[in-house]
């Protein structure tokens, strides 16, 4: 057994650059990570931004939300400033700016989609849409795509069966438990549970049931190391930088 699983870049090298911009994607392979995970939703018009929050404020010089904003909007954004002044102007990717990436560095993805809150039109729409943006990846055996929003996951396993899920477990979920009726209906290849709470035994049962585990988010090297020992298969951090090249070719 490895003595670390394997390393997903959380946001990017979230740590050290702004969450979920190109430039904490660039840094995560600077330090040697091959894995980054991102988080995708829809804007009012279609565009695919790569953003955490549901609103702009927290993350960008924009407020309030984007589900009535659009390209337009999403090009005058400063996604950088707030972390830091050296990301002055850093804008907020769109995903086929990450997937491009994924294809132009060799750099692996999972892609988070993140429960659209805009309605039922862009909830179809984004899988419309992501459906055919997955279309570029050169690479789709290193690529999942995962989400809390069971049912958008269910949307896009459906239309495409190739790739592989990964289904998110939230433990602030009452029904958190429940994951394997649904990960084995949807024929997961991996669950990705939050670490808190989570315990041995079940780890022990997401492997036993034959999927992989991807446990978010570990920052201490340590509770990587414990981790390793119950067997899980990743896990996603915001501090890639602490963790030996060995760890991060995977
Ligand atoms: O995909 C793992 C992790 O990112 C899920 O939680 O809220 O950070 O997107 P969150
Ligand atoms: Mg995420």
């Amino acid at each position: 057994m490895s003595e670390f699983p394997r390393i997903l870049a959380h946001r990017g090298a979230s740590s050290l650059a702004p969450e979920n911009t190109m430039a904490a994607f660039v840094k995560a392979m600077e330090v040697g990570a091959h894995w980054i995970e991102f988080d995708v939703d829809i804007m009012g018009d279609g565009t695919l931004l790569v953003m955490h929050d549901h609103t702009l404020d927290r993350t960008t010089s924009g407020r309030g939300g984007y589900y009535d904003k659009g390209f337009s909007d999403l090009r005058k954004l400063d996604a950088g400033a707030w972390f830091s002044d050296v990301y002055r102007f850093e804008p907020v990717p769109e995903a086929a700016d990450v997937l491009e990436f994924l294809n132009a560095t060799g750099m692996h993805g999972n892609l988070e989609i993140k429960p659209c809150l805009g309605g039922e039109e862009l909830r179809e729409r984004v899988i419309e849409t992501l459906v055919h943006s997955v279309d570029v990846l050169t690479d789709q055996d290193n690529f999942l795509v995962s989400s809390f929003d069971h049912d958008l996951l269910a949307r896009f396993g459906a239309e495409r069966p190739d790739i592989d899920l990964a289904w998110l477990v939230d433990p602030d979920d009452p029904e958190h438990g429940e994951w394997r009726p649904g990960a084995t209906a949807l024929g997961c290849r991996a669950i990705n549970p939050g670490d808190e709470g989570l315990t041995e035994a079940t780890v022990a049962q997401m492997l036993e049931a034959g999927f992989e585990v991807n446990v978010w988010t570990v920052d201490s090297v340590a509770r990587a190391r414990e981790l390793a020992g119950w067997g899980v298969t990743g896990i996603f951090t915001n501090r890639p930088q602490d963790f030996p090249e060995s760890a991060l070719i995977r």
